[in-house]
């Protein structure tokens, strides 16, 4: 099965699984999360979720809801979501998380704090048993501080690449600030690195999401597996 068909899989099976009319449905960014958007949006077409809002965690994911017509609000108005369904880089046992590949940290984890559940989507590939281990830990920093930040991320051990664009500019995110792409080669103590990276001025946020995701929706060519937090991460 191609990968393609495993990360739409994974996507509509969470929307099927997790939500119903009436809901407030943070609306997750990537390329796995984008099929749970749609498959929203093909329900709210057909009249199968009256009621729901879409609270988008990226501008390109505000694009692909309006392409459908789902009704959009902001944490202004709803300011507790009832759950979001978002992908991951990295997932480990314990339901800790790698996410902001696509960018989106910043806003996703702000999303995925205001939810009630955070369904993470993404095919088998993404499951690890160290994280750092398959992706960098992205670092959203302010461009002001760019280099004090580099500086203090390489002393943490991580060997740090400034993201850029695909036309080779620095990539901006939705908040118009850099992304600093933290290569750990294994982070076998996620919560103290995730501690010790907050504590340098600039630093806005990391893809270090932990102790948030509810339940996992992996998908493998075997099989879809539908896996609930382990009780020693319930917070
Ligand atoms: C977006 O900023 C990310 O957190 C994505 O959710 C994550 O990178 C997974 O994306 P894919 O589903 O595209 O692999």
């Amino acid at each position: 099965m191609d990968i393609e068909t495993l990360k739409q899989q994974a996507g509509e099976k969470a929307v099927m699984l997790a939500v119903k009319p009436g809901m407030i449905i943070g609306l997750g960014t990537g390329s796995t999360a984008v099929y749970a958007t749609r498959k929203i949006g093909q329900l709210w077409q057909a009249g199968a979720l009256p009621g729901i809002v879409g609270v988008p965690t990226s501008e390109a994911t505000a694009v692909e809801a309006a392409r459908f017509g789902i009704p959009l609000g902001t944490l202004d108005t709803y300011p507790m979501i009832d759950v979001v369904i978002d992908g991951a880089d990295e997932i480990d046992p314990e339901f800790n998380l790698i996410k902001g590949l696509g960018g989106a940290l910043l806003r996703e984890k702000i999303v995925a704090t205001a939810s009630k559940r955070m369904v993470v989507v993404a095919d088998a590939r993404k499951q690890v048993a160290l994280l750092g281990t398959r992706a960098p830990v992205p670092v959203e920093v302010i461009r002001f501080a760019v280099r004090p930040c580099t500086d203090y991320l390489a002393s943490l051990g991580a060997r740090v690449e400034k993201r850029l664009s695909p036309d080779g500019q620095s990539y901006l995110t939705d908040e118009n600030n850099y992304i600093l792409d933290c290569h750990f080669d294994g982070i076998p103590d996620p919560a103290t690195l995730a501690q010790a990276i907050r504590q340098q001025p600039g630093v806005v946020e990391h893809g270090l999401f932990l102790g948030l995701a509810t339940d996992v929706i992996l998908s493998a060519s075997g099989g879809i597996q539908i896996l609930s937090r382990p009780i020693s991460n319930i917070v």
